[in-house]
């Protein structure tokens, strides 16, 4: 059995899926029954699919280049094929993403202190309590991937805790969350109960189980668990470290070179994550703004003239994206690791916190209520050209490109990994062709055949960084960035 503590899995979350493998058993401290349709989403989230601007449009076969071509058409989807294994991909990504609503639904409910005063629960704990209480055959039943749900049903705590949250959404609140998952729960068949949730919380069980708990798991074995388990929006700041230092390689290699039109690709938003949720403040939206503070601080951007565009496939995080450039926004920094004496941040990891945000904004107080928590760094309020420069739709970097080319840099950390192998070499296609000539690529994923597929269409790698966050010498917690150019011909 897995002898990680809690504070482990975030960090498993913030590395890609091969350095979360590789080190999960090295350092790793910490440091992450579909009824509602994805139709429903959109309409919790206040978008329609047009929202997204005419610029946004599907891929056809023609679009491909000629290697991904040839490869589809080897692997049995040649051209006529090609838009029903599109359609496919869009089927799975809209059940992936309603599926993650729920699960996020359940990682709130577990942890939340705002409803109810039952002790939280930590939903990995809660995993292994849960698998653990299987009796065999059905527990290794239970953990094949074909493993259905359990009769036992909901452990007592947990149904109570969601329960109490089930009842907390028909009252009327303010709460950011709570009012989001009042309406998502309205927005299927309206009756939603705890027994109608069972199936989410045994999927959440599964996964964490499988992912913490499993002794010898390899890099292997993790990969698949994320290509097919539901979209989580999990962010953190540690996802900017590696991004930064990519950064700073490129400034050292083009100095004069000067960035204006940014693409992030699945930005993300911490509102119900696995573990740690922290809802004393509003869900944060961290990567547009890390990234334009990134650019500023390393002078590599100007702030008039600088535009980050997101795009993502959860509705929700669209939403919260799109707002910013609308309304004032106050980011609270927390790390997704403690530091301790024995698992000290990195020299450049620390010096990279204590700068965030500085250079797209001002300090501020605390808000009170996050009190004393360890993970807290500071406030900044971002000035308003910043965010105005900001906006984002609904994309799915599988089967859609926005129609011109013309990115002078696309960041996507943490979203390649919930791809196999084809949906990858698809998404390069779409962030290649997205790219203006000499454009770069950041990404975190150390996945075989990547270099290889994005060389075949033109996007180079260049460098290649580790980003070491902390952790005691012998056994860092680091993240592995990426750096591709287009090239011109
Ligand atoms: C795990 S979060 C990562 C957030 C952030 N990039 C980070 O590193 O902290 C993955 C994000 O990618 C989005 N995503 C997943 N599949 C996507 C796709 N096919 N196209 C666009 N966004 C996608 C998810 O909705 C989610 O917001």
């Amino acid at each position: 059995m897995g002898t990680m503590d809690t504070k482990e899995m975030r960090i498993c979350f913030v590395s890609s899926v091969v350095s979360e493998a590789s080190n999960v058993r090295v350092f790793l401290t910490r440091l992450a029954h579909l009824t509602v349709l994805v139709s429903a989403l959109f309409a919790v989230s206040g978008l329609t699919a047009s929202t997204a601007t005419a610029r946004v449009g599907n891929i056809e076969y023609a679009d491909l280049p000629r290697a991904i071509q040839q490869r589809f058409a080897g692997e049995g989807d040649p051209e006529p094929r090609f838009s029903g294994y599109l359609r496919q991909v869009e089927r799975d990504t809209e059940r992936r993403v309603a599926e993650g609503e729920r699960e996020h639904l359940i990682y709130y409910a577990l942890q939340s202190t705002r409803f109810t005063r039952r002790a939280r629960i930590e939903p990995a704990v809660s995993a292994r309590r849960f698998v653990e209480s299987l009796a065999e055959p059905e527990r290794t039943r239970f953990l094949d991937d074909a493993g259905g749900v359990p009769s036992r049903g909901w452990p007592e705590a947990e149904r109570a805790r969601v329960a109490d949250a089930l009842d907390a959404l028909k009252r009327v609140t303010t709460d950011a969350r709570l009012s989001y998952f009042k309406q998502l729960m309205a927005s299927g068949d309206g009756s939603v109960s705890v027994d109608g949730l069972y199936a989410d919380y045994v999927r959440v069980a599964r996964f964490l189980y499988k992912k913490e708990f499993t002794s010898g798991v390899t890099a292997a074995e993790v990969a698949p668990l994320y290509q097919t388990r539901a979209h989580s929006s999990d962010t953190q700041i540690e996802a900017g470290f590696g991004v930064y230092l990519g950064l700073g390689v490129l400034h050292a290699l083009e100095p004069g070179r000067r960035i204006r039109r940014v693409l992030v690709v699945g930005p993300g938003l911490d509102f119900a994550p696995r573990t740690d949720l922290i809802d004393v403040v509003e869900p944060q939206i961290y990567q547009p703004f890390t990234i334009a503070d990134a650019l500023l601080a390393l002078s590599i951007s100007a702030e008039a003239d600088l535009k980050v565009a997101s795009v993502d496939v959860n509705p929700r995080v669209v939403r919260f994206a799109d707002a910013v450039a609308r309304t004032p926004v106050t980011l609270h920094f927390f790390t997704g690791v403690i530091e301790t004496r024995e698992q000290p941040f990195s020299a450049d990891y620390r010096d990279y916190v204590r700068a965030l945000g500085r250079a797209i904004g001002t300090a501020v107080r605390a808000p009170p209520a996050i009190g004393a928590d360890k993970r807290y760094q500071h406030s900044i309020a971002v000035r308003e050209q910043v965010r105005r420069g900001m906006s984002a739709e609904r994309l799915n970097i599988i089967t859609e490109r926005v129609g011109e080319e013309g990115f002078d840099l696309v960041v996507v950390t943490n979203v390649l990994t919930y791809f196999d192998d084809r949906q990858l070499a698809l998404a390069l296609a779409n962030i290649a062709a997205m790219l203006r000539p000499d454009g770069y690529l950041l990404h975190n994923e150390s996945r075989a055949g990547l270099v290889e597929t994005a060389a075949s269409m033109k996007l180079p790698v260049l460098q290649m960084r580790t980003a070491i966050i902390g952790g005691p010498v012998s056994r860092p917690l680091y993240d592995t960035v990426w750096l591709h150019r287009k090239t011109r011909t």
